[in-house]
């Protein structure tokens, strides 16, 4: 187990982090292996490309971001290194350089950060240029009185903080992508607006199961939150958002509440998927109220997604009456304990989230709502 921490390191790590008086967890056969303080059991959760994609290195986002944060690093820096290997990595396209452009086939990105420990956050939305719009979020937090800055001034900040500007995120794969997009929905020969939504949504689903477009990736994404032995949490959304936007479309990302919610002394949430749903019902915060009720997080994250689902507006309802989209929640409190949610598994696309602990990083299946495709 590469994140197992022995007892040299164990001894490093509790001193980094000031630990005194820390008791054994848990004790597999090869020895105490983590060790807490204050009752948190050391954890990080995020969305299933957050144990897929490894950018060329041998450690995924939550490996990275556990290790560094048993290591003692800030739990919210060792977050961030952890996503920045999927915004670097070509191969994700729903996050950072080589997300998929929006209509007009430019990659504008969202992110948001959130620390529990000192109250803190910020945010970057619609920003172009920057393969790590999670590092520009955190230079909004700690050097600015905001909490949000969008657009080209998102990108001027950025420059000014001596990030570097490029003119174009998009790989050879997101340009094909979204060329092809193109051909198929041309909206000259779609006049009629219905008539276009529908062949665009068709385009979608086509595009989808022809592999242009990876059905968990559509609204892209990830979130990843983490929970240290001192009960520090917190959290980090990044994406390129929904493929093929209208520019300058903002999804839930970047907005505290919705793509994310971290309060130090309860727990923290982030989302994946179709952000409206998500914005409409600021389910993040609402899972994060629900644990501070008592709630366990699974049982946190079923609440707002029945709340999601109440709230969903008939053009979005399939068939069977149920919502036509997903939406997923990752989310853990301060003991450490965590869950997965989705509104939608099925035998076919059975929906997982990444884990780290003491036992390594790992895929869960996630606990769905409903049954099924949001499609069908
Ligand atoms: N959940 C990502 C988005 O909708 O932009």
């Amino acid at each position: 187990m590469r994140s197992k921490l022995n007892r040299r390191e164990f001894v490093k790590a509790g001193t980094a982090a000031g630990l005194a008086a820390a008791a054994p967890v848990t004790a597999f056969a090869q020895g105490p292996t983590m060790m807490m303080q204050s009752g948190s059991r050391p954890v990080v959760v995020a969305s299933g490309n957050g144990q897929q994609y490894k950018n060329g290195g041998d450690k995924t986002c939550v490996e990275t971001a556990f290790e560094r944060m048993t290591k003692g690093e800030d739990v919210l820096d060792a977050l961030i290194a952890g996503v920045n290997i999927i915004e670097l990595d070509p191969a994700d396209t729903s996050v950072g350089y080589g997300g998929l452009p929006n209509a007009e086939g430019v990659v504008q990105l969202d992110s948001s950060v959130m620390h529990g420990p000192t109250k803190r956050a910020g945010a970057v939305a619609s920003i172009e240029g920057v393969r790590t719009p999670s590092l520009v979020a955190k230079r909004v937090m700690e050097e600015t009185d905001h909490h949000l800055i969008v657009g080209d001034d998102a990108q001027r900040f950025a420059r000014s903080m001596g990030f570097k500007i490029e003119e174009d995120l998009n790989t050879e794969r997101s340009r094909r992508a979204w060329l092809e997009w193109k051909r198929r929905t041309d909206p000259l020969h779609y006049l009629d607006p219905k008539k276009k939504q529908l062949a665009l949504r068709k385009v979608d689903l086509e595009m989808m199961a022809e592999g242009w477009v990876d059905p968990n990736h559509f609204y892209g994404t990830v979130n990843c939150n983490g929970v240290n032995a001192n009960g520090d949490v917190c959290g980090v959304t990044t994406t390129s958002g929904l493929a093929w936007k209208i520019p300058g479309r903002v999804g839930d990302s970047p907005i505290l509440g919705a793509g994310l919610y971290v309060d130090g002394e309860v727990g923290a949430a982030g989302s994946t998927g179709r952000g409206e749903a998500n914005l409409y019902n600021l389910a993040s915060f609402l899972i994060v109220e629900g644990m501070r009720r008592g709630l366990h997080p699974k049982d946190a994250g079923m609440e707002a997604l029945k709340r999601i689902k109440a709230n969903t507006v008939p053009r979005l309802l399939n068939r069977r009456g149920d919502p036509s989209f997903n939406v997923n929640f990752y989310v853990v409190n301060r003991k450490g304990e965590y869950a997965g949610v989705t509104m939608y598994s099925s035998e076919k696309n059975r929906v997982r989230y990444a884990v780290c602990d003491e036992k390594g990083g790992r895929l869960e299946f996630a606990d769905p709502l409903l049954q099924g495709d949001p499609a069908d």
